[in-house]
């Protein structure tokens, strides 16, 4: 079967496509899927290019969506047929997080779902919601169950609260839809008009071009009547986090994702005291909060949006679009 390694020395064009053996029949409680579709995150990029010390062979993708074609003994709750999609940490189901890194992230620390079919624990999928296709699906481990984790579990969002979110990738454009439609004024902010505008389309109540607005907390306070948003899905890091902090209410909520513009960098402390925010970081979310997320497209009929579908082969041109931030929200692989 068809699967794609990253060969050392890591890199886009060191992703190489090849032929291994398929797996055999699942042990007890364990399920064979075949894997139907991925999609791109900026952590999956940070693992091609060598970022994350992944090994020489490494099977990278995190994300995997598919069909149920056998199931173990003892397990409940799948049947053959059943569509499924991946979880980003298989060993955490529920509770509160406790796993600090990514030694058990498919197409991290484990391979991932770049390749035909895998047998696993039946824990480490979900089904998949009603009516998705596998590629849909796919968006759903890692960028989608971020943006839900930051707004509904840790941030408790309700209707009438205003969010902000930076830029129109993959977390950020789910954040945008899943705000809406739960009732929220949303605040986005791009480097394109173009993108803005789309963004505008799917429900955005006010928009900045943060290249032109470099101030763009301003803006914020403009939109919020002085007072600050509710909740920020803050995917910058540290050459956003002043203006996020500068943008959000007092008391309010800002979900620390994202390493867009680094990983280290000055935070000011005592204007978040003294404005009595919450900064909270997160890294996806437990297989029970992913259910919860499904249960919730069911109910809503979210769709994700899909900038461009590439073939499992075309893997490094897909990762070359994301890299140069040509895209608006998703791009997925399909095979
Ligand atoms: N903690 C977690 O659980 C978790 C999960 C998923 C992702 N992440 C992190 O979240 C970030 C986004 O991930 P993703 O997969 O959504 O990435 P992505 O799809 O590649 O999105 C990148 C987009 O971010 C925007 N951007 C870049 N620099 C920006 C800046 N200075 N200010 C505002 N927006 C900026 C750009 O939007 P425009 O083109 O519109 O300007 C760009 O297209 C990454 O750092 C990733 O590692 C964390």
């Amino acid at each position: 079967m068809k699967a794609i390694k990253l060969i050392a020395p890591a890199g886009l064009d060191n992703l190489k496509l090849v032929d291994i053996a398929a797996p055999g029949e699942p042990q007890a409680g364990e399920i064979r899927v075949r894997v139907h579709a991925s999609s791109l995150n900026y952590h999956d990029l940070g693992v091609v290019l060598g970022r994350m010390g992944a090994p020489d062979g490494r099977i990278p993708m995190a994300d995997g969506a598919g069909v149920v074609e056998a199931v173990g003994p003892g397990v409940t709750g799948f049947a053959v047929g059943d569509h499924v999609v991946s979880t980003f940490f298989p060993p955490w189901l529920d509770g509160a997080p406790t796993i600090p890194d990514f030694s058990a992230t498919p197409g991290d620390g484990v391979d991932g779902y770049a390749r035909e079919a895998v047998v696993a624990p039946a824990t480490a999928f979900t089904h998949s919601p009603r009516g998705y296709t596998h590629a849909e699906a796919a968006t759903l481990t890692t960028a989608g169950l971020t943006a839900w984790r930051a707004l509904v579990v840790d941030g408790a969002l309700k209707a009438g609260e205003t969010v902000l979110v930076l830029g129109t990738g993959g977390v950020s454009i789910f954040a945008l839809q899943y705000a809406k439609a739960m009732g929220a004024t949303v605040i986005v902010t791009s480097s394109s008009d173009d993108k803005l505008e789309r963004a505008r389309r799917l429900g955005a109540d006010h928009l900045i071009n943060y290249r032109r607005e470099q101030q763009w907390s301003r803006q914020v306070l403009e939109y919020t009547n002085g007072l600050g948003v509710d909740h920020v899905v803050e995917v910058g890091g540290p050459g956003t986090l002043e203006q996020s902090i500068l943008a959000t209410r007092v008391g309010g909520h800002i979900a620390l994702i994202g390493v867009l513009t680094g990983i280290e960098g000055k935070v000011p402390t005592g204007t978040m005291m003294r404005r009595q925010q919450r900064l909270q970081g997160l890294i996806v979310g437990s297989r029970q909060h992913q259910i919860d997320l499904v249960r919730a497209i069911d109910a809503t009929g979210v769709k994700p949006v899909i900038d461009r579908s590439f073939p499992l082969e075309a893997i490094g041109d897909a990762f070359r679009l994301q890299q140069a931030g040509g895209h608006f929200g998703k791009i997925v692989l399909e095979y």
